[in-house]
Parts: C-alpha cells; structure tokens; sequence
C-alpha cells in the first residue's frame, strides 16, 4: 500500500472508475456519494452501473482492502491526502453548466480543510469551464477553512479523459496525464500519485486543463460531425463514406480516429461540452460559429434515419419498426443525449410502432420517455415481424445476427443502420435492403 490517502468524491463513471484504477496502483483510496445504498454496495464489492470489467476492479479493490465507500465528505477528506472532485456537471437550459454539485462539495472540503493541521491538494476532475477552478471552487475553499491556497494546502486541475466503454483501460493506461496548478507543490503531489502510470505528461495552469478537456471534446466532435456532413454529400455522388474516410485517415495529420459517419455524437460529454463552450462564449460576445455549426449538424443528423426509412418504404405510419440500441453508444448503459430518443420519438410522432432492444440500457431509457415503445426481451423478440430495422448502436450482440435471423424473423428485411455494423455486400448478396448514411443506397 502507497502512502497517500485519495478521495474521490463522486460516485459516477469519473468518480468511481478513476477510483478504483487508483486502488488497483496501490493507493487507499474512498469514493464518496449521497445515496447510502450505493456506498454500502460499493463497500460489497458491488458497482451501479455497466461499465464493461468494472465489477472484477472494483471488487478486487474492496478484497485487497484499499477501496472503499461512504457518504462522508468531510471525514474522508480528513483523513486523507489527495481529494479529486468528480461530480456531475450537467447542461442547463441555455447550453452553460450547472455547478451546483461542484459549489456544494467546495463547501465541504473547505469545512473539512478548517479541521487539518497538514497539507491536503485539492483536485478538480471534473469538466468545468475556464476559471471555474480559481475563481469558484478556489474562494470557497479559503472562505470556508480559513486557510491559504498554496500556503495550508494545494489546488490542481486535472481533467478526465477516460471513454465510457473503455473507462477501464483509459484509466488504467491512459494516453495522456493533464495537470494544472496553482503552484509547483500542488502539481509535484499530483504527479506523484500518477508517477506509476507510463504515458505523457503535461503541466500546465490551472485554466489551461481546464481549457484543454473543452478543446479536446470539441475537436472530436467536430471530426465526428466532419464525416457526418460529408456523408451526407457523398450520397449525391453514390460515394461511400466509410471507404472513403479510410484513405483520408491514413494521412498521419489527420488520423482514422472519429471519421465514421452515422446517426451524430450523443452521450455526457460531447453535446454537454460543445454546448457549455458555445454558451460561455456568446456570453462574452462571441459567436463560436464552428461551434454552432456542430450543434446544428448533430440535431438534424439522427433524422436521417428516418428520411432514409421513409423513402424506401413510402412512409412509415402503421408501420413495426425495431430499434436496436438505446445507449448513446455500445458497452454502456448510459442513455445521456442519445441518439435513440430523437430517432424513436420521431418514428412515434409519424405513427409507426417502435419495438425497441439494447443489452443494458432499457431500464435508463424508460426514464427519458413516456412515449409508447414496446421493449423486447432480446434483439430477435425485437426483430419479430418488423417491416424496418434501425440501428443506433453497434453492440456485440447485434454484430452477431446472422442475415438469416432478418430473413426468418423480419416481415420484409429492411436495415437501416446508423453505425455500419455489417458488411453491405454480403448483406445485399444475401438478399437483404440494407441502407445507411453515407453509402449508395441500393
Ligand atoms: N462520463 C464520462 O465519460 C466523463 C469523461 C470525462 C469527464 N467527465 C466529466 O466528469 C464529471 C463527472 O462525470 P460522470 O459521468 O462521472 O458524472 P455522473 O453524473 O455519472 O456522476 C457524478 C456523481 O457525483 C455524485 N455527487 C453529486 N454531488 C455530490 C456530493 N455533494 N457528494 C458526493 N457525491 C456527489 C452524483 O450523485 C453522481 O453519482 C463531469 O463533469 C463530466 O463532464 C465525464
């Protein structure tokens, strides 16, 4: 066991994920949350969501001793070293970010600081606009403990960069570590705890990681968005999309990375951030345009699902549509911004019936719609005498289905496919109608 003490506050994919990567390198370390059920799961070894190898982690961090839960923040903060603050920071309604968790627990380690006669850093892990560090969190600290930055304790910025689907590997073997600091102290205790994890290092202030996470998002989103358009342009020309971003992506300037075309970006990060940047700088009188742009691509792009569905079949009113995918991408449950919900709420709204499938996510996609879906209990129930197939996310399971079990199961079989999770030869060969964005469409 390593002899710094880390609290994680928060109990999220952030939060609970980069915990457990720092129990498994040694460190005693205790993720914190508000719901005591989740804390006392977590003290059995028990995770709250799907995250693919999380549950082995996290239960080998709890055998080995090293991991814990609990619904303290201001004990753990005391007992500890290291306090990252990994909460949530949700969209409001005009595009910015709702800091309120981040105030909230500010306060409490403040609270808690006031009781320590050591030195304890503070880090800010989550995704937070420029100056948020130092002039939110920063002020609240020293009010509430009556003690100096840089003097009583330490103050870091060090954003996430981890993937939901693959949170595990890019915690534990990440590409890259950021930290920014208020001083050199505070940064050196960071980069300690990280001294066992073998990737680049950056140093920096404590506005430019913050600033780094936003530009970083808003780079990927654009080369996802990029394809997108693209796609769309191709099909004027019977161009496919995904062979011809393949010889884009070997151009070492450019990369492979983020160029397949589909349905748009989802999930808690992309659309929050690009909207939370495009929000802050109109507030100084800046139109982002590249920014708006995105935004704009992305709303419309799932849409195209359904103008694709609507010209092969002539409208899809009465019409049995199985949607498979909820998520907003595969090997997660997580159903923020998905692309499934504009996608199904369309299809409602112009009278089709939706019979609506994915692995994990059902549960979390009931909650976001009241709308009248039918839910199956497996890909194929959904497939049952469907006229149209749409594919929002690629999951394993649904790589899997054989041409046959469209044949077999379907009434016609049609595929609509937002992700290109098959080979478009072998499935026309194999007499299926199967259509997508950014290829020529038979
Ligand atoms: N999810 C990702 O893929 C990802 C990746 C990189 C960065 N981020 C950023 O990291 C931050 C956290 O993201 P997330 O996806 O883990 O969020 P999340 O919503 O899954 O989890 C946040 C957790 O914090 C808990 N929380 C809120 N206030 C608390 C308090 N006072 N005390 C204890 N717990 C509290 C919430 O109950 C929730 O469980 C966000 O800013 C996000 O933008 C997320």
């Amino acid at each position: 066991m390593k002899d710094i003490k880390i609290t994680m506050i928060g109990m999220g994919y952030v939060g609970l994920v980069t915990g457990a990567a720092f129990a498994k390198h040694g460190f005693d370390t205790t993720c914190t949350t508000r719901t005591p059920e989740k804390a006392e799961n977590l003290n059995k070894g028990i995770t709250p969501f799907y995250e693919p190898g999380l549950d082995e982690l996290v239960k080998e961090g709890v055998d080995s001793g090293l991991f814990h839960g609990s619904t303290d923040n201001k004990s753990c903060v005391k007992k500890g070293d290291i306090t990252f603050i990994c909460v949530g920071t949700p969209s409001l309604p005009d595009g910015g970010i709702d800091l309120s968790h981040v105030k909230k627990t500010a306060c409490d380690i403040g609270e808690a600081l006031a009781d320590l006669d050591r030195y304890h850093v503070v880090v800010a892990k989550s995704t937070i606009i420029p100056s948020t560090t130092d002039s939110l969190i920063l002020p609240l600290l020293e009010e509430k403990s009556k003690k100096k930055v840089g003097k009583d304790f330490g103050l870091c910025m060090n954003p996430e960069f981890l993937r939901e689907g693959a949170a595990l590997h890019d915690s534990l073997y990440p590409d890259r570590i950021v930290v920014g600091g208020y001083d050199q102290r505070s940064i050196d205790t960071v980069m300690n705890v990280y001294s066992g994890f073998d990737c680049p290092k950056f140093e920096c202030d404590l506005r430019t990681a913050e600033m780094i996470k936003y530009a970083a998002n808003c780079l990927l989103a654009t080369k996802i968005t990029f394809a997108n358009e693209l796609a769309n342009i191709c099909e004027f020309f019977g161009v496919d999309v995904y062979e011809m971003m393949k010889g884009v992506g070997l151009d070492f300037r450019i990369n492979p990375a983020f160029l397949n075309a589909g349905v748009g970006f989802g999930g808690s990060c992309f659309p929050k951030d690009v909207n939370a940047i495009t929000a802050v700088a109109k507030s100084k009188g800046y139109q982002p345009r590249i920014m708006n742009a995105i935004l704009e691509v992305n709303e419309t792009q799932p849409l195209r699902i359904i103008e694709l569905a609507e010209n092969k079949v002539q409208g899809v009113k009465n019409k049995r549509i199985a949607l498979l995918g909820l998520s907003f991408k595969p090997d997660t449950d997580d159903v923020r911004f998905t692309r499934a919900l504009p996608i199904a709420e369309a299809l409602i709204e112009k009278g089709a019936e939706v019979v609506a499938y994915d692995p994990k996510a059902i549960d979390n996609f009931k909650e976001l719609t009241d709308k009248p879906i039918t839910y199956a209990a497996s890909a194929k129930d959904a497939l049952r005498d469907a006229d149209i197939c749409v594919i929002q996310s690629d999951w394993d399971e649904f790589k899997a289905l054989k041409p046959q079990d469209f044949k077999e199961l379907m009434k016609t079989p049609i595929i609509i496919d937002g992700r290109r999770t098959y080979d478009p030869m072998q499935m026309i060969q194999e007499g299926i109608t199967y259509l997508g964005i950014g290829w020529k469409n038979p």
